[in-house]
């Protein structure tokens, strides 16, 4: 909770990683601060051990610096200890980045668009907020984020997760929070004047509030709804078949395409992902698919990040690599421009979702 505390040093640990995090962070400190005490606490004895004594008189010139085995023994002990250190916190820090860089396959998905100076959100049920973020507890959500302008930064220091906001990208995030309650999100990268405003805050509730937070929302249709309102109204759909089976040899379906690998007319081939549907949107020209022919038009500056997050998650919801349509479906539909035999008619018609809610793919079918 955000009531005032008394002296605290660290953020509540509200998500799964968070603990790690910070055991990995003391070892780092216990660490420094051992070898830092046991410096200065050499160099005082030192100094006190081998101070001028008058009585002694002159002191007598040594050869001190032979490399016998004696400090031979020293060097290796010397270079073993640190190197040994230095690895564990290596090998630790990985596991944590790895961990924290892979959403969990099933993960909820949510959507995140930062600009000069907010925080937009979209739920995949159709909900929207600004500057703020509802999500369920014990649940793992995978943050899709973008930027309408510059460098953002996504950061919740009780998750102990952040992550660059990048325009022109997805880049992803994800937690799994533990504790109810209210928490900050700050923008953790300067993005100009009002960068210390750009903050809001995550509210993690039991699964029952967020339903009926959820229930309470924008009355709009999913995002997938959104995103194939907004597919027929740029018209892209006279020329990009929806429908299973639908070839009109023109340009590539898009069923079933999301998570599939594309082959491109240079010979090369490309994951079907969010960045790749977005440059395909503002840049047809820059992957065209083999056996297509490079006619389609920019829609740069015709469609909103926003509208581009609806309009993938409309694609996704038109079937997914492990999806519906991988059972009935071998291959890739639109890497061929021929028109699909007609076996494949088994596969579920999933045309548009028309007044279907939310999320027509089972999330945990969704592969990134
Ligand atoms: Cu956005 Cu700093």
């Amino acid at each position: 909770m955000m009531e005032a505390k008394s002296f605290q040093l660290f953020p509540e640990q509200a998500s799964s990683i968070a603990s790690h995090v910070d055991a990995l962070y003391a070892f780092l400190v216990l660490v420094s601060a051992f070898f830092s005490l046991l410096v200065a606490f050499l160099i005082v004895y030192l100094v006190v051990k081998y101070r001028h004594r008058p009585e002694l008189g002159p002191p007598v010139a040594q050869h001190t610096n032979d490399h016998g085995p004696g400090s031979m023994i020293l060097e290796i002990v010397w270079t073993v200890i640190p190197l040994g250190l230095s690895m564990i916190m290596f090998a630790w820090g990985v596991s944590i980045y790895f961990t924290e860089s892979r959403p969990p396959a099933d993960s909820m998905e949510i959507y995140v668009t930062g600009k000069q100076w907010m925080w937009k959100i979209q739920h995949m049920e159709g909900a929207r907020e600004i500057n703020e973020l509802h999500v369920p507890i014990n649940r793992d959500i995978k943050l899709t984020m973008t930027s309408e302008d510059v460098i953002h930064d996504f950061y919740v220091p009780a998750f102990r997760t952040k992550s660059d906001v990048l325009p022109g990208k997805y880049t992803t995030e994800w937690f799994r929070p533990t504790k109810l309650g209210a928490y900050h999100i700050f923008c953790a990268e300067y993005c100009g004047t009002k960068h210390s405003g750009m903050i809001g805050t995550v509210y993690v509730l039991s699964e029952p509030d967020y339903n009926k937070w959820l229930g309470a929302g924008s009355g709009e249709g999913s995002m997938a709804e959104q995103g194939q309102a907004l597919f027929n109204q740029l018209g892209c759909g006279n020329c990009h078949p929806s429908v299973v089976n639908n070839q009109n040899g023109r340009c590539p379906n898009l069923v079933g395409l999301f998570g599939t690998r594309v082959q491109v007319k240079d010979g090369s081939n490309v994951r079907a992902d969010e960045s790749y549907i977005r440059e395909s949107v503002l840049y047809p020209q820059a992957k065209i698919v083999a056996g297509y022919d490079d006619i389609m038009p920019t829609f740069k500056g015709l469609i909103t990040e926003d509208g581009m997050l609806k309009l993938i998650e409309y694609i996704k919801s038109l079937g997914a690599k492990n999806g519906t349509m991988s059972t009935a479906t071998p291959g890739p539909v639109e890497t061929s421009a021929s028109p699909q035999p007609s076996t494949h008619a088994t596969a579920p018609a999933k045309t548009a979702p028309r007044g279907v809610p939310a999320a027509p793919v089972a999330p945990q079918q969704r592969v990134q």
